[in-house]
């Protein structure tokens, strides 16, 4: 224990610095589960390999392809057409097309519609616009049906094969249309293991055109389409992902100000396009980083025993602070697996924060008798039970009306919420 403190004393110290719709096509359904799989932003340099799979599974998918990707491979566009699936636009420069005048959102599909029929792809390829942005200048600039999703696995977000295969196949259900983006290796095998298991689960996978056919929608130029339910047009946006959030209301967000706090001083990071993402739930590695930067812990750090973790890249920028949270005693890892990428738990974060506020002596630790209020102190896992005891006797955690919720996960707003009131003590 000694040597443990003088160990985390210098670590704590240092861093404080194509079927034509008839009753035929309509009978044979009956009974079909279809789902269709979308590749977005490519080609990649991993397309082919994609490509080769999709083949020997017998899998058509739809890929919504991104003009100056595309513009590189254009031998990859023509296998897409030639292997039967779905050649589709997903404008050149992958903007906001929100934020564009009329002109420029038509040449951002116009100069991909290009590619595609040189290609040998429809002339009114269908069209995905850039995170599902299409206000009412853009439906009346499209000159085909606007594609969207109803099943994310946050694939670009949580770059992991096994967490990619399994978002998808709890997503996913019969009339679903899947958002994955084959720029990304992880996805593309994380969608080759979940195609494999759908087909067992009895799925079809057909391209999104075959898909609105056969459920006998007609799709429209300038509507948007997110799965092939009712007229496919009817999913809200809230049920395509639980961590929605209209981000235009963000004042409004109970968790503004601490947010607003976090995204200022870097201990979280903005989304690609400056979202705040307040609905998203939190990963492992996204808390260490975090708290890492809320200690004071630089990019730069380096363990003094290396990386112990088989599941923690080199290159990642979460890195240096999940060896620094590990080598700190604050966070461990399970053998040698940190997983970054699952969602972090409140009896985990619990744990991590006692164990933060005992080192700094900002308190001191509770015993069972603080877990009294919480109902459901039985689900607390024994582990994380002094964790919780602590952080509750203390005010830095609370539980709500239901209980602590040990294996909930936290959303980016409640975690701002922690650092700002750990700021605060
Ligand atoms: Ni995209």
């Amino acid at each position: 224990m000694k040597r443990f403190c003088n160990v985390l004393c210098c670590l704590l110290a240092a861093i404080l610095f194509a079927l034509p719709l008839g009753v035929s096509a309509r009978a044979a359904d009956c009974g079909a589960k279809l789902l269709a799989i979308t590749y977005d932003d490519g080609p990649g340099k991993d397309t082919g390999y994609l490509l080769d799979e999709l083949a020997a599974r017998g899998v058509k998918a739809t890929f919504f392809v991104n003009g100056e990707n595309a513009s590189y491979y254009p031998e990859i566009l023509k296998r897409i057409v030639d292997e039967g699936h779905q050649l589709a636009n997903h404008t050149y420069h992958h903007k906001n097309l929100n934020t564009l005048s009329s002109g420029s959102i038509s040449s951002e599909i116009s100069s991909v519609q290009t590619l595609i029929t040189a290609a040998g792809g429809s002339d009114t390829a269908y069209i995905r616009p850039p995170y599902g942005n299409a206000n009412s200048t853009v439906k009346a600039a499209a000159t085909a049906p606007l594609i969207s999703w109803s099943v994310d696995p946050l694939d670009w977000k949580y770059r992991n094969r096994d967490t990619v295969c399994k978002n998808i196949i709890n997503g996913s259900y019969d009339g679903a249309i899947i958002l994955v983006h084959d720029i990304h290796q992880t996805s593309v095998y994380g969608s080759l293991d979940a195609i494999d298991q759908l087909l067992d689960a009895g799925y079809e996978f057909v391209t999104v055109e075959e898909l609105l056919l056969r459920r006998g929608i007609t799709p429209q130029p300038g509507t948007i389409y997110y799965d092939a339910k009712n007229k496919g047009v009817n999913l809200s946006a809230e049920e395509i992902s639980p961590e929605y959030y209209d981000e235009s209301k963000l004042t409004e967000h109970w968790g503004y100000d601490a947010m607003q706090l976090c995204l200022e001083r870097g201990y979280l990071q903005y989304g690609m396009n400056g979202e705040w993402y307040p609905n998203h739930c939190v990963t492992r590695g996204e808390f260490a980083m975090a708290l890492g930067k809320f200690c004071g812990v630089f990019g730069a750090y380096q363990s003094p025993v290396g990386n112990p973790f088989s599941d923690v890249a080199e290159l990642d920028e979460r890195t240096p602070y999940i060896l620094w949270i590990n080598d700190s005693s604050l966070m461990c890892g399970y053998d040698s697996r940190f997983r970054p990428d699952d969602n972090i738990t409140r009896e985990e974060i619990a744990t991590v924060l006692a164990r933060y506020l005992l080192m700094t002596g900002r308190t001191s630790a509770a015993g069972d008798e603080a877990l009294s209020l919480y109902s459901d102190r039985e689900n607390i896992s024994d582990w994380a039970r002094e964790g919780v005891a602590t952080c509750t006797d203390c005010g830095i955690l609370q539980g709500g009306a239901t209980g602590f919720l040990p294996k909930d996960n936290l959303t980016r707003a409640q975690t701002a919420a922690i650092l700002q009131r750990l700021a605060n003590r």
